[in-house]
């Protein structure tokens, strides 16, 4: 056993010269731009993630991984801690924009590496010069490195975001080295932003910048510094879609946090998300509006997200959802078409192309509601994407509601999962829920049988069990045929 650790040990990590130059001799690879996997040979796709067109070939000879050039020299002794000492509580700032504390829980961890992900122009770097103002009004020190735009550009921006009197130290610099050392001849700021990662580069790594081996580099060099000094060390990824350089998923498992920006184009607010927290809760969400003057919080999404409903159309169903501790309304919108091709379209906006197909399958299986000869279009109004099961009910209903042309109830909300047999599941917080449709000024909602028997709802509110999908079916189409059937009377 204890020979083949060592074998192991020494294949990983060469540690006399020998070792190292075998390394060196080998081939460059080829690494893959969006989750970072590694092959020998070229290939068209890659086989891990299913990018197209995303690998590139890496000289891995150094950087991260690779084996160092000199005698490997010998470390010096670390410190061993017994397991039962005294818990350092994790001190936080708070960030003093609220969204942003609520998505990290309670604000930055000092100490804290945290990869900021989003597509370019989504607004990260507004977000961040908005979040170093506020720090840096609240008398921390800040730091903001960027190597994407001139210190005009950046000064520019921070007039229009009301940021421009603030203490917030800014610099243009690419090279890890030359950040580094800058930072050594001065106090250790309390925040230091890197915008982006992928114009980062080390003379450590060999790699162009921007590519895998650089990325990883980089960040590596830029946690350390966050760890040894107490520096919450902020970086900003850009999401990439065609694979030239590398995207912020290759980095994840290094930072303490990962958040995602997201938004649609075309509307103006956006989302902040938690991915992963070391220190915090993984499933808030932070809902912003990007104004003329820079993001502004949303504390009560419901209202921006039905702001635009239109008044009773068929085919429109409101979803109480919820995201992390918040419940979130939004309306879902559906579309059914007779069909003039022979592969009928799905279009989906804001949901999961696969769960609509399940829907669609439970409603004909066991709904008697046939729609292979029908297009379906589905959006989730606003840009708000929903990955919650729960929202299966509401699409349902959505779906049957366009369907037969009936408007659903104009103030009743729809919540609960729909499993593959047509019956409909409970799901967390339905109480939650309710109060949100509540306070909002809905009156009824829609909600499988609860296993907790009733609980406290507002005076007034009505409550509707369905523990079949066909039940729901015949409460919107059943009416609807009433309805026609009066009509044909008349
Ligand atoms: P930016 O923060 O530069 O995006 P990122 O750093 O993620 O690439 O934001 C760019 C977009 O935001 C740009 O299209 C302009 C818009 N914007 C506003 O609408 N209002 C503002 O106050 C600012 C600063 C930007
Ligand atoms: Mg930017």
């Amino acid at each position: 056993m204890s020979i083949n650790q060592n074998t192991l040990l020494v294949r990983a990590f060469p540690a006399n010269e020998q070792g190292a130059k075998l390394v060196a001799k080998a081939r460059s690879q080829f690494i893959c731009q969006n989750c970072g996997t590694v092959f020998n040979r070229w290939n068209g796709k890659c086989d891990s993630c299913g990018e197209w067109n995303s690998l590139v070939e890496e000289n891995t000879a150094s950087g991260i991984g690779a084996s160092p050039k000199t005698k490997v020299q010998k470390g010096h002794a670390i410190s061993l801690v017994p397991l039962s000492g005294e818990i350092e509580e994790a001190p936080r700032i708070s960030t003093g924009i609220g969204e942003l504390d609520r998505v990290t829980g309670g604000g930055f961890v000092r100490g804290a590496a945290i990869l900021i992900g989003g597509d370019p122009g989504i607004g990260k770097s507004t977000l961040l010069t908005q979040a170093s103002a506020s720090f840096s009004r609240a008398g921390h020190d800040v730091v903001y490195v960027s190597g994407e735009e001139a210190i005009g550009q950046i000064r520019l921006r921070a007039k229009r975001l009301d940021a421009a009197d603030t203490n917030v130290l800014l610099a243009t610099e690419t090279s890890v080295e030359n950040v580094l050392t800058t930072l050594e001849l001065r106090k250790p700021p309390a925040l230091l932003i890197i915008d982006s990662i992928q114009t980062l580069w080390t003379a450590g790594a060999e790699s162009a910048p921007g590519s895998v081996t650089q990325v990883r580099a980089s960040v590596q060099a830029m946690i350390r510094y966050a760890k040894n000094t107490g520096t919450t060390v902020i970086l900003v990824g850009h999401v990439t879609k065609d694979g030239q350089i590398a995207g912020p998923r290759v980095v994840e498992h290094m930072v303490d946090a990962v958040l995602y920006f997201e938004g649609e184009r075309g509307h103006h607010f956006r989302i902040l998300r938690t991915v992963k927290n070391r220190f915090g809760p993984t499933d808030e969400i932070g809902v912003f509006e990007m104004t003329g003057s820079g993001l502004q919080e949303i504390s009560n999404p419901s209202e921006l997200f039905l702001n635009e409903r239109a008044v009773s159309a068929p085919g429109a169903a409101v979803f109480a959802g919820l995201e992390g501790t918040r419940p979130v309304l939004v309306e879902i919108q559906a579309l059914v078409a007779p069909s003039p091709l022979g592969t009928p379209r799905r279009a989906v906006v804001g949901w999961d192309t696969a769960r609509l197909s399940m829907v669609l399958a439970v409603l004909e299986a066991h709904c008697g509601i046939r729609l292979g000869s029908h297009d379906v279009y589905l959006n989730v109004a606003g840009g708000y994407r929903i990955s919650e099961p729960a929202g299966d009910m509401a699409v349902a209903a959505a779906l049957i509601s366009s369907l037969c042309g009936n408007a659903l109830p104009q103030r009743s909300v729809y919540f609960g999962e729909v499993s593959l047999s047509g019956a409909v599941r409970a799901v967390t917080q339905a109480e939650l829920r309710a109060k949100e449709a509540a306070k909002l000024g809905f009156t009824s909602a829609v909600k499988p049988k609860s296993l907790s028997g009733k609980k406290q709802l507002p005076a007034g509110f009505e409550v509707t069990e369905i523990e079949e999908l066909a039940e729901l079916a015949a409460k919107i189409a059943g009416s609807h045929y009433q309805l026609s059937q009066q009509s044909k009377e008349n």
